[in-house]
């Protein structure tokens, strides 16, 4: 991990000190990130300052990919908090989201991956979403995330975050992944793919989760 000046320097002189009583120096309280996309690991890392070490499931060989095999956002969290978190010791922070339609009867929910045909495949997605759209006048949509915070195979605590806003006709702009492109946040006349990452990261339903579950952490850090 890398250190800050004023850090190595209270290292420093916090191993003097404790070497000085005979004692060991604290280490750093682990969250593992069970993700293998090292963008909302380092997400979370700069959120939780150098109050943690933050590793993802990529730092440990041999994890296994745990099964999404829910019917809620907070099932699948908890499967892969959970999973995760019985094979690492630590905390275990895990997540799930996806874009819920008012028109669709609130899908493709936590089939949002899916949704096209062939998993992960974001074109194939927004085409269906597109075509499943067309003159219908009720375009309210919300992306949902929940997050879950596991420990020895046990889930303690889960956070979630909601943005509403609504459906465009044609994709708009290039920026942010997945349903970006169709989607306008409320108080908001461009899509998240036209708002860039700056104003997407202020209001999304992932930072709104994280907000909430790094002030978890930060309590559980100080006990
Ligand atoms: P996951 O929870 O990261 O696996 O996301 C599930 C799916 O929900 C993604 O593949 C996207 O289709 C959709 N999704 C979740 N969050 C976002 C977002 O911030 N923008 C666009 N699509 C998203």
């Amino acid at each position: 991990m890398r250190l800050r000046w004023a850090d190595y320097f209270k290292n420093l002189v916090g191993e003097w000190w404790s070497g000085y009583l005979g004692g060991a120096m604290p280490t750093l309280p682990r969250l593992i990130v069970a993700t293998r996309n090292p963008h909302k690991s380092s997400e979370i890392r700069a959120m939780l300052g150098d109050t943690w070490e933050v590793l993802d499931v990529n730092d440990f060989a041999q994890l296994p990919v745990i099964e999404e095999t829910g019917h809620t956002f907070l099932e699948n969290a908890r499967l892969k908090a959970q999973g995760i978190s019985r094979l690492v010791a630590g905390w275990v922070l895990a997540d799930d989201s996806g874009l819920e339609v008012d028109a669709l009867g609130g899908g493709p929910g936590v089939w949002s991956s899916s949704f096209g045909g062939e998993e992960g495949n974001h074109a194939k997605n927004n085409a269906r979403l597109v075509s499943a759209m067309r003159g219908q006048a009720v375009r309210g949509a919300r992306f949902r995330c929940t997050m879950v915070l596991a420990k020895a195979g046990i889930a303690q605590a889960d956070f979630c975050g909601t943005v509403e806003g609504r459906i465009t006709d044609e994709p708009q702009g290039e920026g942010g992944f997945g349903y970006d492109p169709l989607f306008i946040p409320d108080g908001y006349q461009l899509t998240f793919a036209e708002l860039g990452q700056n104003i997407k990261n202020r209001l999304s339903h992932r930072a709104q989760a994280l907000t909430q579950a790094v002030g978890w952490l930060a309590g559980q850090a100080q006990n």
